[in-house]
Order: C-alpha cells, then structure tokens, then sequence
C-alpha cells in the first residue's frame, strides 16, 4: 500500500509558529514519524508539502497514478479552494482531511472546510497524530 501526506501553506513553519496552536513538532519530525508508523503497518507513505494552491492540485492529480490513498491538510485553503475540492472529487482515491488543531474551537472563519464533502472523512486537533489517526484509517479500511 502507497499513501500520500500532503501538507498545504504555512505547515513548513510546524514546530516554529504559534506552537500553542500547531505544537512544537516540525514537519520533518512529524514526517519521520509518519514514514515509521508506516514501515511498521507495511505502508510505503511519501509526504510532500506546498505553499502553492497548484503545486498541491498537481500532486493530487498524480497521486492518482500511485498511490491507494491520501493524507491531506491543506492548511488555509481549506476554507477557501473550490480548485482542491474539485480535485478532491475528481481523482477517485480516499483522500483523508486533517488539521493539527481544532479548528472548531477557533475563529468562526475556520469552521468551514470546502472540502469535507468530498473528503472520506476528516480528523482535526490531535496535533501530529491528526495525521497518525487518518494513516490508521487508510490502511485499516
Ligand atoms: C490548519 C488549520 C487552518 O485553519 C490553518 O489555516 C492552518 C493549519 C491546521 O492544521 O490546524 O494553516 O490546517
């Protein structure tokens, strides 16, 4: 099994930025750990992070010719891109949303995600295992 973890804007800055929100993990370390669950499940997972609204459609769309599934949190276009919703949509594989803090209990502009509907389902304030949650998901299911 092949999973992509995609990381959208700003999720560089993890470890380094408002850490009572994000926690103090950087990406590398949360990717390590992502890539270690997956050894032990027997998933190979490939993680990739972008600032660029296009840059992740394109990784969405390629994700399509590899891989099984997708981990996905794509940061604050969650709340704004019809553009990775339709990409969602469109290429046919689990796509699995997650957010590192609970974006229910903050701003009111954050409570609306584009693309849950078309997500399998979504996982939000665990901090990295947000993401751990949703890789159990995928290979479980
Ligand atoms: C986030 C939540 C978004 O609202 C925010 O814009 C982010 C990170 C999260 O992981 O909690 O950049 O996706």
């Amino acid at each position: 099994m092949k999973v992509l973890v995609l990381h959208g804007p700003n999720l560089n800055l993890s470890g380094r930025r408002e850490q009572e929100v994000y926690g103090s993990m950087t990406l590398d370390e949360i990717n390590a750990r992502l890539t270690e669950k997956g050894l032990e499940l027997g998933v190979k997972v490939t993680c990739q992070q972008s600032n660029h609204e296009g840059v992740l459609i394109d990784a969405l769309q390629d994700a399509r010719s590899w891989a099984d599934g997708v981990i996905f949190n794509p940061g604050g276009y969650t709340h704004t891109s019809v553009a990775l919703r339709d990409v969602v949509a469109a290429i046919g594989i689990p796509v699995v949303e997650v957010h590192l803090s609970n974006v229910y209990a903050r701003e009111e502009f954050r409570h609306k995600s584009l693309l849950s509907p078309v997500c399998k389902g979504k996982i939000v304030g665990f901090g990295w295992q947000s993401y751990l949650l949703g890789l159990r998901v995928l290979v479980e299911e």
